[in-house]
């Protein structure tokens, strides 16, 4: 995870790369830190805070002339979030100054061959490039001392590199992890997500892995070279201009960024329709479609809500298409693969598109010669443009980091594939689509009854939900949002599940809340419901209108029973939501999380 920003150019640097590293807060929030080169005294400065980004600005000074610096925020992987252990950092002699965002897998190993008589001030693996860099620099040239200590690195790493000999110049690395280059009149920016280029460059490139990059002045204008790792000079990858829809990017008047994003769900819905339905007829591009020719399984793999977003996948490509289909935790099948019928489709659904555990599955099943199909919200991300096919989500940018509307954006996205797939076309996707996203509308509206439930309901340590089939999954996704932005103990469970164990944790007061929009499953689900009321648990259901009975505490408008996780997720989102507020938690920026997992 972390996020890496660099600028080098005619604008106050460090305004650009502090205001770069609050928009990729998202990406880790451990602690972050700046080295910014201040002219007035020619001397290179490092500020560091293990507080947020916002720090970093108000707490110290910069002058209005800095023109090179580069920036981290960190989600820490080794080393505790402390002082010593935030970027940037520095080589042992203070010549080289770098950031990374990565793991470097052989540091250990790397410091035994190359580096013994080597001091270190952090518990970093990042210590170790800038060692080597300084190293090798003192016999090779600062770009081959780069190369030569690339090449022993294992891992992933997108670096910035600083040399305090050169004031006009920045280095850049990218392998594994994301990188890509903005580009201004007034200079040129470095970051690990297009987001921190917002007002600062008017194009942006995509970078591969592999990329060296060099960053100077030519003719009184910044402009960047890439080189591979050889040193032969790479051409120009193509160019993006920064289209950009800034308003996401701002609260619009609410709160917080969560609850912007569960009121966008309706709307996201909207837009999925009209990118991929005109009328009754379904835009799935012909050759995302061909892709399914012949195949016998689907393998979707995804992590975190991404994977919740798969269960219910699996059902519409079973129920809908009639393809038999398995769904995998991509951590789990990057090393514990299972006997995989030849004739498979793998489908990797990612809200950030950059998830390293799925990317490891990618470039491994593609090896193996399976056919590929992301669905993701970046359609310029590496998981986006490594698989064969892809499938945007439309969700526009999902800031908080527990993910709402993207989960509503790729549940819409499979429901609209799998028919697309199916030979009777058996959902009428236009008008059962339509009334999921009026239902869901109605209950954001009603989101002050939520919050009058949450403050009778939702007391103690621990929180069950529970639910049966696609309910069940429904399950896990609320679970997870509730103890992620909460931090109480919740567990989704098969409702039939809870009297095998989970049922001794039931004492008075306990939440259980019950998912039921399944007719056939109504009653099984109300017993197990009962029996965890019979030890004093405190129940709450979440229904239908044609699931509902007697006191339900929550009844949603009723959608097509395959459509439910569209509606039935929301008020638990807002369960979260409003039990966060209770509590005073920061809420779109929960402790340990990070939106983006870019290390395995
Ligand atoms: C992180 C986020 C989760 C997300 C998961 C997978 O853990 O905090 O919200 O579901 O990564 O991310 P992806 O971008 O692949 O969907």
């Amino acid at each position: 995870m972390c996020g890496i920003v660099g600028f080098i150019g005619q604008e106050k640097a460090s305004d650009v790369v502090i205001k770069g590293l609050e928009r990729l807060e998202y990406r880790g929030y451990d602690s972050c830190g700046i080295t910014f080169y201040n002219p007035n005294e020619s001397k290179f400065v490092t500020n560091k805070t293990t507080g947020r980004v916002s720090k970093l600005l108000n707490e110290n000074d910069y002058p209005d002339n800095n023109h090179l610096a580069i920036g981290h925020t960190r989600w820490a992987t080794h080393g505790v979030a402390n002082h010593s252990n935030t970027h940037p950092h520095y080589s042992m002699n203070d010549r080289f100054v770098i950031v990374h965002n990565g793991v470097i897998e052989n540091h250990k190993e790397l410091v035994f061959k190359y580096l013994p008589d080597y001091k270190f001030r952090s518990e970093t693996d990042t210590e170790v490039i800038v060692n080597l860099i300084e190293k090798f620099s003192k016999e090779l040239s600062v770009l081959e001392a780069i190369r030569k200590t690339i090449s022993l690195l294992e891992g992933s790493y997108a670096l910035l590199i600083i040399d305090t000999q050169d004031t006009d110049k920045l280095y850049a690395v990218k392998n594994k992890s994301p990188l890509l280059i903005g580009e201004s009149d007034k200079g040129i920016i470095l970051g690990s997500d297009v987001l921190a280029f917002v007002n600062y460059a008017d194009n942006y490139y995509l970078l591969e892995d592999n990329s060296v990059i060099t960053v100077e002045k030519i003719n009184e204008k910044y402009n960047f070279e890439i080189f591979d790792t050889i040193g032969l000079k790479i051409e120009k990858p193509e160019k993006h201009p920064m289209d950009f829809v800034t308003d996401e990017l701002d609260k619009a008047g609410f709160e917080h960024y969560m609850l912007k994003e569960i009121s966008e769900q309706p709307a996201v819905v909207r837009k999925i329709m009209s990118e991929y339905m005109d009328g009754n007829d379904l835009k799935i591009n012909y050759k995302v479609k061909s892709l399914f020719e012949g195949v016998n399984r689907v393998y979707i793999l995804a992590a975190g809500t991404s994977y919740h977003a798969g269960l219910i996948g699996r059902v519409y490509f079973e129920e809908i298409a009639k393809i038999p289909t398995e769904v995998f935790i991509a951590s789990e099948f990057a090393y514990n693969e299972p006997l995989i019928e030849p004739n498979s489709i793998f489908v990797l659904i990612s809200q950030s598109g950059e998830t390293a555990d799925l990317r490891a599955c990618l470039v491994n099943v593609r090896e193996q010669g399976f056919k590929t199909l992301s669905i993701t919200n970046v359609p310029t991300s590496t998981l986006a443009r490594e698989a064969d096919q892809t499938l945007n989500i439309y969700a526009g940018t999902e800031i908080a980091v527990a993910s709402t509307k993207a989960y509503i954006g790729q549940i819409a996205v499979l429901a609209i594939l799998s028919n697309c797939l199916s030979k009777q076309h058996s959902l009428d996707l236009v008008s059962e689509m339509s009334r999921a996203a009026v239902s869901m509308e109605n209950i954001v509206d009603k989101r002050d009854y939520i919050e009058e439930v949450v403050q009778k309901t939702i007391k103690g340590d621990h929180c069950f939900y529970i639910g049966r089939g696609i309910d069940y999954f429904v399950s896990l996704e609320a679970a997870l949002k509730l103890k992620e932005i909460t931090y109480i103990h919740t567990d989704g469970l098969a409702a039939g599940e809870l009297k095998h164990g989970p049922m001794a944790l039931i004492e008075k007061d306990v939440p259980v809340i019950a998912i039921i929009s399944q007719d056939h499953i109504n009653n099984n689900t109300r017993s197990n419901l009962e029996e965890a009321k019979a030890r004093e648990a405190k129940p709450l259901v979440i229904s239908l209108d044609n699931t509902s009975k007697g006191n339900d505490e929550i009844v949603l408008m009723d959608v097509h029973r395959l459509l439910s996780p569209l509606v039935t997720i929301i008020p638990a989102q807002l369960i979260a939501y409003y039990k966060a507020i209770d509590l005073g938690v920061d809420i779109d920026k929960p402790r340990n999380l990070a939106k983006s997992a870019t290390v395995e």
